[in-house]
């Protein structure tokens, strides 16, 4: 498991699949603003990909995370398109509602940079998200992320288009950031 300041990002137990499905997935508005895909209900037992991990699959890795004192469940956090010819990855994540806006998003984004730049050696990391979501994009650029790009009315997010920005950080900046 990956330790940070308040949480620690562990792998998916069977038992954080029910939590995970009624906090994240159930809710619409959060479905649709994090997922890029349709909102659509998930059934018990459900083999969906955000919630029951294949541990062959080589492009994705997914952590449930955990809070540090006492291992409560607060969310999910992911490394999705990994690339290894060109060292890239996306990341990813959701908190429960009660795991919001307490400083988690920002120390999960530490510790998914800690393991794609040393455990998994990327050159670079991107995150995208919705230009309103200002939790996002402050988590990441408390990291260091930094905004590449607006992509005008790419999302089709319930009944409107809004816009997406594209972050990026690379290597050698989260580097000289940690030595300064
Ligand atoms: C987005 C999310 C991951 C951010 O994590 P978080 O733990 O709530 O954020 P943090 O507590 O680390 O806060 C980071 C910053 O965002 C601010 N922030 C957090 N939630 C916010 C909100 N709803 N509105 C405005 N600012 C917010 C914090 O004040 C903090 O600001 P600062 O850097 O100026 O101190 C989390 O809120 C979440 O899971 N939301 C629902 C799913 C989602 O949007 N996932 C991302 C899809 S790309």
């Amino acid at each position: 498991m990956l330790s940070g300041e308040k949480v620690v990002l562990r792998a998916r137990y069977d038992e954080d699949i029910p939590i995970l499905l009624t906090g994240l997935y159930e809710d619409v508005v959060v479905g649709s603003r994090a997922d890029g895909k349709p909102w659509r209900p998930l059934t018990p037992g459900t083999t969906d990909p955000r919630l029951v991990v294949d541990d062959k699959e080589e492009g994705r890795v997914s952590f449930s995370v955990v809070e540090r004192e006492g291992g409560a469940l607060v969310g999910t956090a992911s490394f999705w398109g990994i690339d290894t010819h060109h060292r890239s990855a996306h990341i990813g994540l959701g908190l429960l509602p009660s795991a919001r806006g307490k400083g988690y998003g920002t120390d999960v984004v530490a510790i998914l940079c800690h393991y794609g730049f040393v455990v998994r050696g990327l050159h670079r990391m991107q995150i995208e998200t919705l230009a309103d979501n200002h939790g996002m994009l402050s988590a990441a650029e408390r990291n260091g992320f930094v905004r590449e790009g607006l992509l005008r009315s790419s999302a089709w997010v319930l009944g409107e288009f809004l816009d997406e920005v594209v972050l990026g950080l690379l290597a050698e900046e989260w580097r000289a950031a940690r030595e300064g």
